[in-house]
């Protein structure tokens, strides 16, 4: 049966933070303007991306921002109650019936999905990476320690840094006076 892939996205610090206290440990404006156009880009305007996340990183997003604009918001929790939720954003137990509830619906979901973007937190990455259904890995990696109590999980050695896409800016960039650049790693076939 047809398997639906994701990619992920996630900006990590030189010691591989991306959290404290329920919230980004950085202020990255461009950054954070490079997560929002990456996870909304369709080719197909008739279409739109989903995102996935954990409880946590859904209610980490400041209340007047979520759900994420352009997408379908898709939050993955065994405790939240559909109610606990707006109702156009869907509630699953774990990541594959995430993923097997948009195939089932593929045929019907109006505007249908393009891409599945994982987008947090900690275990959801390492669920995301280990899954035949991870593509790539859009990560953008900060040249700064910054205190962080929540970190990405070490990335499997079957992926593989390709070339950046033509809508991901090259080289160094620089906010703030905190200095970071776009990454792209691609699952090789083995
Ligand atoms: N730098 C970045 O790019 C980035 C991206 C995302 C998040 N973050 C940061 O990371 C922090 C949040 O991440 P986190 O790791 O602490 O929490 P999280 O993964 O967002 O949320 C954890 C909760 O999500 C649910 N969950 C997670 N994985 C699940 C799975 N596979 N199946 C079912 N439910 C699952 C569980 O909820 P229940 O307990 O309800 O079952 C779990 O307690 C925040 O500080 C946020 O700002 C940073």
């Amino acid at each position: 049966m047809f398997k639906m892939k994701f990619n992920l996205i996630v900006a990590v610090s030189e010691d591989f933070g991306i959290g404290l206290k329920g919230d980004l440990p950085w202020k990255l404006k461009s950054e954070l303007k490079y997560f929002s156009n990456t996870t909304k880009r369709v080719v197909d305007s008739n279409k739109r991306n989903a995102v996935i996340m954990g409880r946590k990183t859904y209610f980490g997003v400041p209340a007047n921002k979520r759900p994420l604009p352009e997408r379908l918001n898709i939050v993955l929790s065994t405790t939240l109650k559909p109610s606990d939720l707006p109702s156009d954003v869907l509630l699953c137990p774990n990541l594959e019936a995430a993923m097997k509830h948009l195939e089932t619906a593929a045929t019907n979901l109006m505007p249908q999905i393009e891409t599945v973007w994982i987008v947090g937190g900690s275990g959801v990455y390492k669920e995301a990476m280990d899954s035949e259904r991870c593509h790539r890995l859009y990560i953008t990696k900060i040249y700064s320690k910054f205190e962080c109590d929540t970190f990405f999980p070490p990335i499997p050695e079957s992926f593989k840094e390709v070339l950046n896409d033509s809508q991901t800016p090259l080289g160094i960039q620089e906010e703030n006076g905190v200095t970071y650049a776009y990454k792209i790693l691609e699952k090789q076939k083995i």
